[in-house]
């Protein structure tokens, strides 16, 4: 039998319930806040992400699925949203009839990793991203739209972990100070950091490797170098979101995995979810959608991981079996008939409803009803056909009433619809 590819998953019901509630909340919940839904492709040109991400982070340099397309261009199954989103916003230009837009963007993203709990090859994001606005109110009005989200769902034990990592005018200073520190302690490094070493210092802040959180243990921090307008936008970020009752920690080993952020970081972390704890990260991005060849506009955003929130979410609120309103159990081929009829034009009318037309006793069908949570079974035999009525049952209270048969649609429809 062919498997599943490891790192890939089903997502079956009932647990696909959950995932439509937590879609359907961001939907309304990001709308609210004037965020208007994009759908970009899964597929993009490699070079999109190496130019966006960056050369020398993890997700580029052994992340992506990337294969030939036609023509000697490259294509990757998109490792995040963020760059598909500004090469829209630039390709269709969007900023030209209004740079402020708001965009999110709920779907899936593909990087191999590694897999293990909370970390997937396929795994998928809500994405929200807002262009054209560099006022620091911005940055506290997202973190709390993604934190009321979260308390929407009733998601509790959160922590928003909040940094500032510069501008090019003040952030390669420390990036010269924290490499001459680094230089200092290579021996100590993992060879994954000795790399980043040389051409993404920042990044060894951040590695979960003890010999390396030991090495920048005493490490400079980049709040020490921020330029006079970072350090009031970092201030005024920090100030709004006290103003708006959301709790932060500053976080300075906070670098995040992907080169195009400048000022503004934060990440949102459980206790609950084991290693991989991070279940949405983002910050500004003002120099990306230049560099991928738009205007200079400014642009902050962030990702949920949608399957962690969904494990964090199931764990309180386990996914309900959901069986139908009235299950049909017709006994016989006159009664089949019917059934076929008025199941249809009941589950037309809103209600839901299944008909069972496998021939087999009641008492297997009466099993089955069990087994997938019907609400009533609708019981139609020789006899019922022939007194022109049929048995609704009520699985619950196992209460009974006779429908007449010349008004069953309408009857049901009136008595369980919703
Ligand atoms: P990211 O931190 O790489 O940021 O991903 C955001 C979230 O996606 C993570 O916090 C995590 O919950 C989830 N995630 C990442 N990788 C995996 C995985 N392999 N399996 C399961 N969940 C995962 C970004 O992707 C940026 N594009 C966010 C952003 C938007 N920044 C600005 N705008």
């Amino acid at each position: 039998m062919i498997q599943l590819v490891r790192g890939f998953k089903d997502i079956l019901p009932p647990e696909t319930t959950v995932w439509q509630s937590i879609e359907d909340t961001a939907r309304r919940h990001f709308e609210n806040f004037g965020f208007r839904e994009i759908r970009p492709p899964v597929l993009e040109q490699a070079a999109l992400f190496q130019r966006s991400i960056g050369e020398h982070t993890d997700i580029v340099e052994k992340e992506m699925y990337t294969f030939a397309g036609s023509r000697d261009t490259l294509l990757t199954l998109r490792p995040e949203a963020t760059a598909s989103v500004v090469r829209a916003y630039i390709q269709h230009k969007i900023y030209a009839a209004d740079p402020a837009a708001r965009f999110y963007t709920i779907g899936p993203m593909f990087r191999k990793e590694r897999p293990q709990k909370g970390r997937y090859r396929q795994f998928y994001q809500i994405n929200a991203e807002v262009f054209g606005v560099d006022s620091p109110y911005m940055d506290a009005q997202l973190i709390y739209m993604c934190m009321t989200f979260f308390r929407r769902l009733s998601v509790s034990g959160l922590q928003v972990h909040l940094n500032s990592l510069g501008c090019p005018e003040c952030r390669p200073a420390f990036r010269q100070k924290l490499s001459e520190m680094l230089a200092g302690r290579a021996e100590n490094l993992c060879p994954d950091c000795l790399r980043r070493l040389e051409k993404n210092p920042l990044r060894v802040l951040d590695c979960k490797v003890p010999a390396c959180r030991e090495a920048v243990a005493d490490a400079p921090s980049m709040l020490d170098f921020l330029c006079d307008d970072c350090g009031q936008h970092f201030r005024t970020v920090q100030a709004a979101l006290a103003d708006m009752d959301i709790d932060f920690q500053i976080d300075p080993r906070l670098v995040r995995g992907l080169d195009y952020y400048t000022r503004t970081a934060f990440e949102i972390q459980t206790s609950e979810l084991g290693a991989q704890n991070a279940v949405a990260g983002g910050g500004r991005y003002d120099q990306l959608v230049e560099m991928l060849g738009g205007p200079a506009q400014p642009a902050i955003g962030f990702a949920i991981g949608l399957d962690r929130l969904v494990e964090l979410f199931a764990a309180k609120f386990p996914a309900p079996e959901t069986g139908p309103d009235v299950f049909f159990l017709p006994m016989g081929e006159a009664a089949r008939e019917r059934a076929a009829k008025w199941s249809s034009q009941l589950a037309d009318a809103g209600v839901r409803v299944e008909a069972d037309f496998s021939g087999r006793s009641l008492k297997a069908l009466m099993r089955r009803a069990d087994r997938m949570g019907a609400a009533r079974v609708l019981i139609v035999g020789d006899q019922e056909l022939a007194e022109n009525k049929a048995v609704l049952r009520d699985m619950k209270t196992r209460d009974q009433v006779a429908v007449p048969m010349d008004r069953l649609v309408a009857f049901i429809s009136e008595h369980v619809g919703r």
